[in-house]
C-alpha cells in the first residue's frame, strides 16, 4: 500500500497563516482542569446497552438515566492517573504490554461467525464464505454491553470496521493478486468486497478471564461492500447525482475507517478513502472538478476492481462515486436492519464520527483525513430525545460546520448551509443536497482552515475538551499544523468549546502534544516518549488520553525518515494534567494500531491490529522482498507464527490483578 493520504487534492489558498513564526506551544494552564457538571445518562433505546464511551448529557434535564455505573467509574483522584511502567519501543513481531498486563487474540480475519464454515489457512475461502467470516484489516470498534450492570462487563456485542484488503494476503498463491476481466477476477473482487465493511459479533468472557466470540449468535452479522443501504437526510438515493442503473438500490460501504456510537445504542461507521476503488481503462476519462476534489482518477489506488466489476468503472457508472463518503448508521441490535447513510453529516473522507451530547443535542465531530483538508462537526437542531420521540433520526436534523483556526488560539465553526455566505444559487449551489454532496468544495468556499490530515476526535466527558489527531502533513505552516513543514510526526490538537458546550460556534485551541524524535526534530521536547503519526484517539472515563499510531509503512523503522528510534506502531497513554505520555503497547511488524473500546467497568480493553505483515520498506529489504500471494510472510507471521500467514485481529487487554486498564 502506498500512502494515498499524502496526496493533497485541495487546490484552494485557504488560510495558510504561514506568516506566523514558530510552533504554538501548549496553553495547558488555560484549558482543561475544571470539571464541568455532568450527568451521565445510560438510557438506551436499542436493546443493547450504551457503554461509558458515549459522552454524557450535560443539560441536567433529569432524564431517567441509570447511572449505577458511576461509582465504579470514578477514578480516585489521589492516585496518579497512569499506574503502569511505560515500555520500550520494539521492532519485534509480537505485542508487548506493561508488566502486570496480559493480551489475547480475538476474532482474527477469517474467523467463522456461523456454523458450517472453516477457516482456510491457504486463503482459499471463497467470497461467499468470506461474507460469513470476520472481515480484513480491523479498524474502529465499539463494545455494546449485553445485559445490565456486571453482566454487561462480561458479555457484549463487538462491532468493528474493516478498512481495506491486502491482495497479497487474501488470495491464494495460485490466484495471485492481479484482477483480470473474467470470472476469476469477479470472484476476487467479490472476496475483497466481502472482506470490507463491518463485523457484528457477540463476545463473552469465560471463567478463566479470557474472551471468546459466540459462533452462530443471533447478533452476528457481516455488512460488506455489497450489503443494501438506504440514504437519509437531505441527499436521497434518487438524487440525480446518485441514480444508477447498475445499483438502483445503493450497495455497500467501503473503506470503513473509524467509528462512533450514539446515545440510542447504534454504531456509526465511516467511509474514508473510497475514491481509490474507482478507476477506468477509458483513456478519454477526465474527472470533473468535483471528482478531482475528492481524488477520483483513472488509476484510483491501483486496485483495478473496475476491470472485473463495471460498478467501479468510472466510464460506465459515473454515479456510483456519490454513494460513498458518508457516515453510515447501523443498529447492532437488529441483524436484519438496513444500514443508513446519514447525509446531513456531509460527504468527505470521514475518518471517524465521535458523538457527544451537549444541552441534550447530539454533536458529531469528524475529520477529513487528507493533507490540506478540514475538521467538521454536526450539531443537532433540537434535543435528540425529542427527535426520537417523533420517530425521526437526530442525525438527519441539524447543521454541519467546518472549523476555522486562527493563529492566536481561537477558532470558529462555519455553517455549511445553502443560501448562507457564498453557498447561494447565484454561485451555483442548487440546494442543501448539493452543498452536502460537494461538502469539501462548500468548506473551501467558506474559508475553512487547511489541516495536516485530521484523523480521530476524542472528547473528555467531564471537561468536554476535544482532542484531534493531526497524523502528519506538509505544505502548510499554520500554527494549528504545529508550525512544522514538513510535519512527518504529527501532533494532537486540543479544542475547548466556548462555555464547555460542544454545540458552541466558537472555541479556543492549543497543541496537546507535538510528536516526534528530538534527535531529528529539536522542537520535540527532550525526554518526551518517542512516537509519531498519531491516529486512533480515545479519552477514557478517568481522563486518560489513549493515542494509537499509524506510521506509514514507507517510513516505519527507517532512519532515512527519522523513524528508526520509534519502533513499530504502538499505543500510548497521556495524562493531560501532567503532560506525561507513556508507551503502553507495541504492535507486530508492518501493522498499525487502531480501534479502541472498553467494557463499562474498564477492566477489559479491545484494540485492533491492522495490516500486520503488509509490505513495509524496512522489513521488505531485510527479509527478501515484499509479501506476495506466494509468500505472504516476508514481513510478519503474527499472530500465530510457525510460518503461518499474518492476520489482522482484535487484541483483548486485561490487567492481571483485575484492575482498570491504565490504572
Ligand atoms: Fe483510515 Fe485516516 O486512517
Ligand atoms: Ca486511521
Ligand atoms: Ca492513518
Amino acid at each position: 500500500m502506498f500512502d494515498t493520504d499524502d496526496v493533497p487534492s485541495n487546490p484552494t489558498l485557504n488560510p495558510h497563516l504561514g506568516e506566523m513564526i514558530g510552533t504554538r506551544l501548549s496553553r495547558r494552564g488555560l484549558i482543561g482542569g475544571a470539571l464541568a457538571a455532568t450527568v451521565v445518562s445510560f438510557m438506551a433505546t436499542s436493546s443493547l446497552g450504551v457503554s461509558a464511551a458515549v459522552a454524557g448529557d450535560n443539560d441536567n434535564d433529569n432524564d431517567n438515566g441509570d447511572d449505577d455505573n458511576d461509582d465504579d467509574n470514578d477514578h480516585d483522584r489521589h492516585r496518579p492517573l497512569l499506574g503502569f511502567t511505560g515500555i520500550a519501543p520494539s521492532t519485534d513481531d509480537t505485542i508487548r504490554v506493561p508488566d502486570g498486563y496480559t493480551w489475547d487474540v480475538l476474532v482474527p480475519w477469517g474467523t467463522p461467525l456461523f456454523a458450517g464454515i472453516t477457516w482456510k489457512e491457504d486463503a482459499s475461502n471463497t467470497a461467499a464464505e468470506q461474507a460469513k467470516q470476520v472481515g480484513f484489516n480491523h479498524d474502529g470498534m465499539h463494545y455494546f454491553p449485553l445485559g445490565e450492570g456486571r453482566r454487561g462487563n462480561r458479555r457484549g456485542v463487538l462491532v468493528l470496521n474493516h478498512e481495506y484488503t491486502d491482495a497479497s494476503q487474501i488470495y491464494t498463491a495460485a490466484q495471485g493478486s492481479a484482477i483480470t476481466p473474467d470470472d476469476a477476477g469477479k470472484e476476487k473482487v467479490a472476496k475483497a468486497l466481502a472482506g470490507h465493511g463491518v463485523t457484528v459479533v457477540e463476545v463473552a468472557q469465560l471463567s478463566d478471564g479470557t474472551w471468546t466470540h459466540v459462533v452462530g449468535s443471533s447478533y452476528n452479522r457481516r455488512i460488506t461492500g455489497t450489503t443494501p443501504m438506504s440514504f437519509s437526510g437531505p441527499v436521497t438515493a434518487s438524487h440525480p447525482a446518485l441514480a444508477s442503473a447498475i445499483t438502483p438500490t445503493p450497495r455497500g460501504t467501503l473503506n470503513n475507517c473509524a467509528n462512533g456510537s450514539t446515545p440510542w445504542g447504534t454504531y456509526l461507521t465511516c467511509e474514508e478513502n473510497w475514491n481509490g476503488y474507482f478507476g477506468t481503462d477509458d483513456a478519454t476519462f477526465v474527472p470533473t472538478a468535483l471528482e478531482a476534489r475528492y481524488g477520483v482518477s483513472k488509476a484510483g489506488f491501483g486496485y483495478n476492481w473496475h476491470k472485473a466489476e463495471p460498478r467501479f468503472d468510472l466510464a460506465v457508472n459515473r454515479s456510483e462515486v456519490h454513494h460513498y463518503g458518508w457516515v453510515v448508521e447501523i443498529d447492532p441490535s437488529s441483524p436484519t436492519s438496513t444500514p443508513v447513510k446519514r447525509t446531513a453529516l456531509g460527504r468527505i473522507k470521514h475518518e471517524g464520527a465521535t458523538v457527544v451530547e451537549s444541552r441534550g443535542r447530539v454533536v458529531v465531530y469528524t475529520g477529513d483525513d487528507e493533507n490540506g483538508d478540514y475538521l467538521y462537526k454536526f450539531v443537532g437542531d433540537r434535543k435528540w430525545r425529542e427527535h426520537r420521540a417523533r420517530r425521526r433520526s437526530p442525525l438527519d436534523h441539524g447543521t454541519l460546520y467546518v472549523a476555522q483556526f486562527d493563529a492566536l488560539g481561537n477558532g470558529a465553526w462555519l455553517p455549511l448551509v445553502h443560501g448562507n455566505g457564498p453557498l447561494t444559487v447565484a454561485n451555483g449551489w442548487l440546494d442543501q443536497a448539493d452543498v452536502l454532496i460537494r461538502t469539501r468544495q462548500a468548506a473551501d468556499a467558506m474559508g475553512a482552515t487547511r489541516c495536516h490530515r485530521p484523523e480521530w476526535v476524542a472528547v473528555n466527558e467531564h471537561t468536554r475538551d476535544v482532542y484531534v489527531t493531526f497524523t502528519n502533513g506538509s505544505g502548510n505552516t499554520a500554527p494549528v499544523n504545529s508550525g512544522r513543514d514538513p510535519n512527518p510526526y504529527g501532533h494532537v490538537v486540543r479544542i475547548q468549546e466556548a462555555g464547555s458546550d460542544n454545540t458552541s460556534l466558537s472555541f479556543t485551541w492549543d497543541i496537546y502534544v507535538v510528536a516526534g524524535d528530538p534527535f531529528y526534530d529539536p522542537s520535540v521536547p527532550a525526554g518526551q516518549t518517542l512516537f509519531g503519526s498519531p491516529d486512533g484517539l480515545w479519552v477514557d472515563d478517568d481522563g486518560r488520553v489513549w493515542i494509537q499510531t499509524d506510521i506509514s509503512n514507507s517510513s516505519q523503522n527507517l532512519a532515512s525518515r527519522g523513524y528508526d528510534n520509534i519502533g513499530n506502531n504502538q499505543m500510548l497513554v497521556g495524562d493531560p494534567a501532567t503532560g506525561e505520555i507513556r508507551r503502553f503497547l507495541t504492535g507486530p511488524r508492518g501493522c498499525e494500531l487502531t480501534g479502541i473500546t472498553i467494557t463499562p467497568d474498564q477492566r477489559t480493553m479491545f484494540v485492533n491490529i491492522q495490516h500486520p505483515g503488509e509490505s513495509t520498506n524496512y522489513w521488505n529489504g531485510l527479509n527478501g522482498g515484499a509479501p506476495t500471494t506466494a509468500n505472504p510472510t516476508t514481513v510478519s507471521t503474527w499472530p500465530y507464527h510457525e510460518g503461518r500467514r499474518p492476520r489482522p485481529a482484535t487484541v483483548v487487554i486485561r490487567k492481571l490483578d483485575g484492575g482498570k486498564i491504565g490504572s
